[in-house]
């Protein structure tokens, strides 16, 4: 077990340079196996998720190469094999290897995925697009086996704009035969990506980025090189660390575009910032005002950024309240903010957070990713030291955080728990 150590108070100043983005990363990688040769994959960040879809691309036979911040993959040597339990359950992500697998063997066996403890998280609406595809999908303890004869393509109503299933959807059904249409479809840049780099390898693909996507299905895919996005959850991250503790700290290598939302919302606040066309400068304001926020699928405010903006918003003079639309169970870093001195309570699916107040080093757990982002935000300000245990969560989606952090001038230590 991992702890991280932060001396708060300190002043940020300097670049950061954000990475690929982690929820693009994992669906590019699994999607490479529909190709008939080689597709290289650049910027994939090195965090502990994409180790772990690495590591079943090894399980199925692909050759894999990792060269810096490229993957090189090979899937010609893959075996269609069941995916161990101990694999599937590392990460949520390992549900892309079931749509990936159906559309390339129509036929595919593994158990249901892992993920970060913070609702429910079904995958009806990906089974519900396997089905409507042609699939048939036996279940029995949380083992899947979903296969076809044939896949046709279908009109697929998602019932809610699902990141995972409109991917998934994407992935079975580019060499089904004839057009599939994915309604309701989430809009997220991740989905782009995904649909970017299928499109590289000959399939055909339109409207990814509306809730409307048509796939014309395609006999065969060929390898090609696709570049990850920019991690804006990473970048959005930083962002609220510049407004805590920033001196000008530089946002590198972003799209903009991409946090919008967060934009507008740390104007509403007051944070002073700069904007430029790949990068975003952020300094510590003071007088900050509080605001309302809910999460929405893109373009709304994002629900990753929902656990590391609250931090931010201890800081806001008066009442701020934060509605989480998304997740049942994501409040879980509230009680370590409140240990470390700040107000909020607790209301269904909404936080009111009442600031601003100081906050004071203690020892915190990182329950889930995000609530870890949360608790690292929150040491980087706090008065002495805090410790965060469980810090694998963090490090499955926050390269080089440590480092990172460290060349801005933050006082941060990773060790080993004794
Ligand atoms: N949902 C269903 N049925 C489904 C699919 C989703 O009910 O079949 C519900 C979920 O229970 C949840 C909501 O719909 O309440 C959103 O789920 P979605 O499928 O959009 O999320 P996901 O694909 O599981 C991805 C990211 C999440 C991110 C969400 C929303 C990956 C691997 N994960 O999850 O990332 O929060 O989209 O943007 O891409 C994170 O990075 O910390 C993280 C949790």
């Amino acid at each position: 077990m991992k702890i991280l150590e932060i001396n708060g108070g300190k002043k940020l100043s300097g670049t950061i340079r954000i990475s690929g983005a982690k929820n693009a990363s994992v669906a590019l990688i699994p999607a490479a196996i529909l190709a008939d040769s080689e597709v290289t994959i650049c910027n994939v960040p090195e965090i502990t998720d994409t180790d772990a879809l690495v590591e079943i691309l090894e399980y199925l036979g692909a050759d894999v190469k990792r060269a810096s911040e490229s993957i090189l993959i090979n899937p010609k040597t893959i075996e269609n094999k069941e995916i161990i339990e101990s694999l599937s359950t590392k990460l949520r992500a390992s549900y892309y290897f079931m749509a990936a697998l159906l559309g390339k063997y129509k036929n595919v066996e593994m158990y249901f995925p892992g993920g970060c403890s913070i609702g429910a998280r079904p995958i009806d609406q990906t089974l519900k697009s396997f089905k409507a595809l042609g699939a048939v999908v036996e279940e029995k303890d949380n083992h899947y086996k979903i296969y076809a004869e044939e896949l046709i393509g279908a009109h697929i109503y998602l019932d809610m704009p699902s990141v995972g299933a409109t991917i998934n959807a994407m992935l079975a059904s580019v060499k089904a035969k004839g057009e599939t249409i994915i309604e309701n479809a989430a809009k997220e840049p991740e989905v782009v990506n995904v649909a970017i780099f299928l499109n590289g390898m000959g399939a055909k693909i339109t409207g990814a980025g509306t809730s409307e996507i048509k796939i014309q299905g395609v006999k065969n895919l060929k390898g090609c090189y696709t570049e990850v996005i920019p991690d804006r959850i990473e970048a959005g991250t930083y962002m609220i660390a510049g407004a805590l503790v920033g001196e000008n700290l530089k946002i590198d290598n972003i799209i903009p575009e991409h946090v919008e939302m967060l934009i507008l919302k740390l104007k509403e606040m007051g944070v002073k910032m700069e904007i430029g066309p790949d990068y975003v400068i952020v300094s510590k304001s003071e007088n900050l005002k509080p605001v309302k926020i809910k999460t929405q699928g893109y373009p709304g405010f994002a629900t990753d950024l929902q656990q590391p903006i609250t931090t931010l918003l201890t800081q806001c003079q008066g009442i701020s309240i934060l509605e989480e639309t998304i997740y049942e169970n994501r409040f879980k870093n509230v009680p370590y903010l409140n240990s470390m001195g700040a107000n909020i309570k607790i209301d269904n699916q909404t936080i009111q957070i009442t600031g601003k107040t100081n906050l004071v080093g203690k020892q915190v757990e990182a329950t889930d990713l995000r609530a870890g982002a949360c608790l690292v935000l929150a040491g980087l300000l706090a008065e002495g030291k805090t410790t965060i245990t469980s810090i694998e969560h963090v490090l499955r989606g926050y390269e080089n955080i440590v480092e990172k952090l460290t060349d801005v001038g933050a006082e941060i230590i990773i060790r080993e728990e004794i």
